[in-house]
């Protein structure tokens, strides 16, 4: 074999931001992961509306006498629910996970709001089945809502911690909360460090956030101020900014609740931290994600769109406009530097978000001309409408389409050249999600050739970033994953040693080169088959899963053998009848696979039979 190079030629640049990280709250990504909060459901607002098993007691418990209270004795109008303990009584949390976790000789800071008739005093502790954790810090609290802080420090390591609050005097508690000292670049309401450590090692030319499907979903609902309580609203940048007591927590798209602590300030604060470029994507009114619906409401279509205006000038505004001042007043007085932002997430329903579409960009660039309105496309899997929203992308002349595709490590091999026959004068590309079905080194070596595929168009693919970035390993949503972590320890996948590889080491450009006598790929790589449905209710029957040269590897009725069958992601499945049925129609999102990986070869092809009226 030989590779032939001409160094003198001077081949696609590639810019120093191709490779970026895409942050989203799933898999518990946030809460109880990036943000560094200790306290799980510190403002007692987690509500059968976020998940069902939840009350705003969970992950506390009481001892004496304490409830929750929702009544005009509140804390403000966007934080509801607080705790009445009774004298001589506490309230302990769980934190999240295992427990609290404390490193030995590190410091702690104690913060709540607190109100009581005339005067208490609160011993304040921390401590795990093995006894205390820090010196107890005793609190006197007088008269109406205040806040009140005290500083722990950890006399060992534990991550089965327990924060306790006791008071010899009624008093009414609000957003207890235990913040590490030692947060990533020391920042106050800051990120947990290991994790965004290792973010920061991959060197991310940019920052995705907030989603992925938790940007669209809701985002037809009204988001008057009361359905700030009612967890109607959808996900609104605005709800996430200004001191943490008043940002309103809303349900999750993925089935749990988002404190907001972890808001569009501190991803705009991380993004510079980490010298990256900021792209947050705003909802466009039309949601893909399984849902596949668009409003006709102009009023809230316009509310949306002047929001996003609101949001490049909290970025970027000067101090003296509205939301510049916002920023500054939460200690940014600089702009942020936004020059990209995403307008929908994985839109399948073309035709209704061009329509919308259009009024953003139209809006943002009379505002902001420079700002670069990015589109999207769709997921590119089956039964998506990727060709026609390319087609329309391409009618439009939009400047980057955001692409997101799945797949597996075959596939991946076969796609290399994916972007060659890519339109040069068509809207450059953003592929904002993608990654190969598993975390084992073959998933990450598909990917890197694939990568290759990129970097030689690199003069059409200006953005790419892997999916998802991080997982917490007691709640699994979508897996693969980035990054893993639990409460004490966070490891990165193979994918991530390769992505970081890749991401510090980004070349000036693509030197062309030719190689000979290329050998085909015959090596079997194996992996898990992915059936994957965002149908409330679904069933498959008739799996048929076949090599390349046509021989059956799997061909199941589900008659028999459940074993087989595992899915990860919210639902229940079950095998009724020869059909694998989701039983719980309320779930969305459920990846289906078959276990066994002897039965998958290169080059797979999967059929299977969706039920028709289920
Ligand atoms: O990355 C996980 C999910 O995959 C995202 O939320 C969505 O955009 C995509 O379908």
């Amino acid at each position: 074999y030989a590779i032939t190079v001409d160094p003198t030629a001077k081949g696609t640049k590639i810019d120093d931001t191709m490779y970026g990280v895409f942050f989203e709250d799933i898999n518990r990504a946030a809460d109880g992961g990036l943000y560094a909060e200790l306290v799980q459901n510190r403002s007692f607002e987690y509500s059968t509306a976020d998940n069902r098993s939840y009350t705003p007691l969970t992950s506390w418990a009481v001892t004496g006498t304490g409830k929750t209270v929702d009544d005009d004795g509140r804390l403000n109008a966007r934080n509801r629910t607080y705790l009445d303990l009774g004298a001589d009584s506490s309230v302990t949390n769980s934190g999240y996970n295992t427990g609290i976790t404390v490193e030995s000789g590190k410091t702690y800071d104690f913060s709540v709001w607190a109100r009581v008739d005339q005067r208490a005093h609160l011993t304040v502790s921390l401590a795990d089945t093995d006894g205390s954790l820090a010196e107890a810090r005793r609190i006197t609290v007088r008269g109406g809502w205040a806040k009140y802080t005290a500083r722990f420090t950890a006399s060992r390591s534990s991550s089965t911690g327990r924060l306790t609050v006791a008071t010899d005097g009624a008093a009414a508690l609000d957003m207890v909360s235990l913040f590490p000292r030692d947060t990533f670049k020391g920042r106050k309401n800051g990120l947990r460090k290991d994790l965004a450590e290792k973010i920061a090692a991959l060197d991310p030319g940019f920052v995705r956030f907030p989603g992925g499907c938790l940007v669209n979903t809701g985002s037809m609902q009204d988001y008057s101020e009361a359905s700030n309580w009612e967890r109607k609203r959808s996900y609104q940048w605005k709800d996430t900014i200004g001191p943490v007591e008043q940002r309103a927590t809303n349900a999750n798209f993925w089935g749990y609740n988002q404190s907001y602590g972890l808001g569009y300030y501190e991803y705009f604060q991380f993004s510079e931290d980490v010298g990256a470029m900021p792209l947050p994507v705003v909802p466009a009114l039309v949601t893909g994600c399984g849902q596949n619906r668009a409003t006709d409401d102009d009023a809230l279509l316009k509310r949306h769109i002047q929001d996003t205006l609101d949001l490049i000038e909290f970025a970027n505004g000067p101090v003296t406009s509205e939301w510049g001042g916002k920023r500054a007043r939460m200690g940014h007085p600089k702009p942020f530097h936004l020059t990209h932002i995403g307008v929908g997430n994985e839109e399948n329903l073309p035709n209704e978000f061009f329509a919308r579409f259009k009024q953003f960009r139209a809006a943002i660039e009379a505002e902001y001309p420079d700002i670069t309105v990015v589109s999207n496309s769709g997921p590119d899997d089956a039964g998506s409408t990727f060709d026609t929203a390319w087609k329309l992308n391409r009618e439009n002349n939009v400047d980057m389409v955001d692409e997101h595709y799945y797949n597996t490590p075959s596939w991946f091999l076969q796609n290399n050249d994916r972007y060659d026959s890519y339109d040069r004068n068509g809207p450059k590309v953003f592929l904002g999600e993608y990654a190969s079905w598993g975390n084992a080194f073959k998933n990450a070596l598909s990917e890197a050739a694939f990568m290759t595929g990129l970097e030689r168009n690199a003069d059409i693919v200006k953005l790419a970033s892997y999916a998802p970035l991080l997982a917490n390993e007691d709640y699994v949503q979508w897996s693969p994953d980035m990054i893993w972590f639990n409460n004490h320890a966070s490891w990165g996948s193979a994918n991530y040693e390769m992505q970081k590889l890749f991401m510090n080491n980004v070349g000036d450009r693509v030197v062309p080169s030719q190689a000979t006598g290329t050998p085909s790929v015959t090596a079997p790589i194996t992996g898990a088959v992915g059936l994957s449905t965002w149908a409330t209710a679904a069933a498959y029957d008739d799996v048929l899963v076949t090599s390349a040269d046509g021989q059956t590897l799997l061909s199941d009725d589900f008659s028999g053998d459940a074993s087989k069958w595992t899915h990860t992601g919210k639902g229940s499945w079950s095998i009724q009848d020869g059909q694998y049925v989701q039983t719980d129609v309320a779930a969305e999102n459920t990846m289906v696979s078959a276990g066994d990986p002897a039965w998958h070869d290169y080059d797979l092809k999967v059929k299977a039979t969706k039920k028709s009226g289920k």
